[in-house]
Formats: C-alpha cells, sequence, structure tokens
C-alpha cells in the first residue's frame, strides 16, 4: 500500500475506533439513569445520527409493568424527535446487551445500510466488558418490510 492510502486507512480506522468509544460512553452514562425499579435491570443505549450527533436514552419503568420502555427506543426517539431520521451506529449498554425483538424492528426502521450495532456486555460496578459489533441487517431474520407490505 503507497503511503498516502495506507495513512488514510489508518485515519479512518482511528475516526472509527473514536466513534465507537464515544458511543459506549454515551450508553454508559445513559444507563445510570434507568428507572428501573420492577426489574432492576438498568439498561442504557446511545445513537449516531447521519449528522455525527449522539443521542441517548435509558429504559423507564412503570408500576403498570407493561408500560416500560426499553433504552434503546427511548434513544432512537430521542434522535427522531431532534430531526434526525437516519441512524449511522446503535450502541446497547446492559448485563448480556441484547435489544429485544420490538428494538430490533424499530433500530431496522432507522438504521442507514451498514449501519453498526454495539452489544457492550457490562455491569456498572464489574471491571470487565465484552463488546460485540454486529451489523443492523443481521438483526432480525425476515423482518416485517414496510415497501415489500407496500407502506
Ligand atoms: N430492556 C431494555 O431497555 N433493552 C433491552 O434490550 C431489553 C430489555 C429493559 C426493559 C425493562 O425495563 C428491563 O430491561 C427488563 O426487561
Amino acid at each position: 500500500m503507497k503511503k498516502a492510502s495506507a495513512s488514510r486507512a489508518n485515519n479512518s480506522r482511528t475516526r472509527a475506533s473514536s466513534i465507537r468509544k464515544k458511543l459506549i460512553e454515551a450508553a454508559k452514562k445513559a444507563q445510570k439513569n434507568s428507572y428501573s425499579p420492577y426489574s432492576r435491570y438498568p439498561v442504557g443505549a446511545a445513537v449516531m445520527a447521519e449528522s455525527g450527533r449522539i443521542y441517548s436514552g435509558c429504559n423507564i419503568e412503570n408500576a403498570s409493568f407493561g408500560l416500560a420502555i426499553c433504552a434503546e427506543r427511548v434513544a432512537i426517539f430521542n434522535a427522531v424527535s431532534h430531526g434526525e431520521k437516519k441512524l449511522r451506529a446503535v450502541c446497547v449498554a446492559a448485563k448480556s446487551a441484547r435489544p429485544c425483538g420490538a428494538c430490533r424492528q424499530v433500530i431496522l426502521e432507522f438504521a442507514l445500510k451498514d449501519a453498526e450495532v454495539i452489544f457492550v456486555d457490562w455491569q456498572p460496578l464489574e471491571k470487565k466488558e465484552k463488546v460485540t459489533y454486529i451489523r443492523a441487517a443481521q438483526l432480525l431474520p425476515k423482518p416485517f418490510n414496510p415497501s415489500e407490505a407496500g407502506l
């Protein structure tokens, strides 16, 4: 590889890893605001919109249990309510962090092609964490597709 293109490739790798770090930090920070007195399962999420801005959210529960909303949807709806409808990346932080089926469908509604999804499996009081990276397209087999359904 020529020097210039090697350095360009290096720069873009550095950028990608700093974006990942920022998203992971934002998701962990949001997790601290989780309102989860019923499940005691705090979750934080953060998304990076096409603009480069980061929006975050946490899970919010209710005494009427079915009204709980997941951190991923709070973060995505936060982005959308700020006028951002295209997402470059989605990150979720929790113990065994994995988006539920409903959140997967919502992620697909707004994810750009090739958007990255980051799972940060960790617990706030523990030091170790495991980070997994996948593409949004891998989230759901045969997702509901509005254009195929004629919507
Ligand atoms: N939860 C999330 O916030 N995200 C997920 O991906 C899975 C579940 C929340 C909902 C509820 O407040 C708690 O975790 C237990 O299900």
